[in-house]
């Protein structure tokens, strides 16, 4: 059996209905019963198994689910309560793709190969978009000197509100300011620097600026590189937003700011519009000392689409028992073919 948490919600319903795609048996968890029964019926998932709580980690401890989706958010402190309770031998996957919570996760691998089980976090575009195509330019390659990762997201709109699982993401992502590896060290950087223009392979462009997101840990996990630099489509390209973002993200630092602002934004209703691009692209730049350089791009459809498929393509294999003990980034633990089988295309150039 395979719990979703969160699934009343956009990626949980979604991942829902994909882990069911594909032969698995998913459990739909939430916080009220008729909303997670409504969710069902809407998926056509109106047999499926519901569990209302708002203590996911009992109910976990107590009946023991094979595997356990975290789709509730806010991971910096629900996904080692929520992973531990998994253990021994259940296994984890989330969503999650900030710079707190993946290496709170990652820290207990120690505690996950003792128990049997596996912890994945970064199962989504974010993360194994860009993780995907380091791992394949990198395989059977000794260490580079330096990677560069660019997530180039493309996301269609539904209306609605933004939620606050997003809203805490975001505004997690603005407090943690920029960051890049040197010399094998997390450093400071700032917010919004690099910024980049890309020709994209199907000929559109994209601009992307620093962020310090998962994808930068865990390209230099897939790596080894000593020097890796990671930016994102989702920073806003403008000179006049790059230069305040610095500033928000420092004042979004005090409690209450921060909580006011997650409520705000949580509050945004977005009004429906098609996807920017037609493609969603992970990007890698991989340069070795001896002058050598690769690089590669993998190709999706819509990001959030790749995000659900990444989570219950995830699920399912560890359900069928293909991880291996530890906690891991999703390429880590499932390869880059796990991009592969989610919908991604990757192509070295
Ligand atoms: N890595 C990636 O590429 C990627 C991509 C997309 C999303 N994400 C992340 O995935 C998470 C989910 O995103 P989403 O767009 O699906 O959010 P969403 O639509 O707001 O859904 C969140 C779900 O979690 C539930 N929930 C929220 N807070 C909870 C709490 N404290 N306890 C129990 N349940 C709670 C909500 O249930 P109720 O109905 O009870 O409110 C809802 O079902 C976010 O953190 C987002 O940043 C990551």
């Amino acid at each position: 059996m395979i719990w979703i948490l969160g699934a009343t919600g956009r990626t949980g319903r979604e991942i829902a209905a994909q882990v069911a795609a594909r032969g698995g048996t998913p459990v739909l968890v939430g916080r009220n019963a008729e909303r997670i029964h409504k969710t069902a019926a809407e998926l056509g998932l109106a047999g499926v198994e519901v569990i209302e709580t708002d203590q996911p980690a009992a109910e976990i401890a107590r009946r023991r689910p094979a595997v356990v989706v975290n789709t509730i958010g806010g991971y910096a402190e629900t996904a080692v309560p929520i992973a531990r309770a998994c253990l021994p031998g259940g296994h984890y996957v989330d969503l999650a793709n900030d710079l707190v919570a993946m290496p709170r996760l990652l820290a207990l691998h120690d505690e996950a190969v003792a128990a049997g089980s596996t912890f994945v976090t970064g199962a989504g575009f974010g993360v194994l978009g860009t993780e995907a195509v380091v791992a394949r330019l990198c395989t059977d390659r000794p260490t580079p000197s330096h990677v560069q990762v660019d997530a180039l997201p493309s996301v269609a709109i539904d209306g609605g509100l933004l939620g606050e699982a997003l809203a805490r993401s975001i505004i997690s992502g603005l407090t943690t300011g920029g960051l890049r590896y040197e010399g094998g060290r997390m450093v400071p950087a700032r917010l919004g620097a690099d910024p980049r223009e890309h020709s994209l392979p199907d000929g559109q462009t994209a601009k992307s600026a620093g962020a310090a997101t998962g994808e930068l840990l865990a390209a230099q996990l897939s790596s080894g590189a000593p020097a890796v630099v990671a930016t994102s489509a989702l920073i806003p390209g403008s000179r006049v937003v790059r230069v305040l973002l610095p500033v928000a993200g420092a004042l979004l630092k005090i409690a209450p700011l921060q909580r006011f602002a997650v409520r705000r934004l949580a509050a945004v209703e977005g009004k429906p519009a098609p996807r920017p691009r037609e493609h969603t692209w992970g990007h890698a730049v991989v340069s070795w000392a001896d002058g050598t350089t690769r690089e590669g791009w993998l190709r999706t459809g819509d990001a959030m689409d790749f995000t659900a498929s990444v989570a219950a393509e995830t699920a399912v294999r560890l359900a069928r028992g293909e991880g291996r003990p530890g906690a891991y980034t999703p390429a880590r633990a499932l390869g880059p073919e796990l991009a592969e089988a989610a919908g991604g295309t990757i192509s070295v150039c």
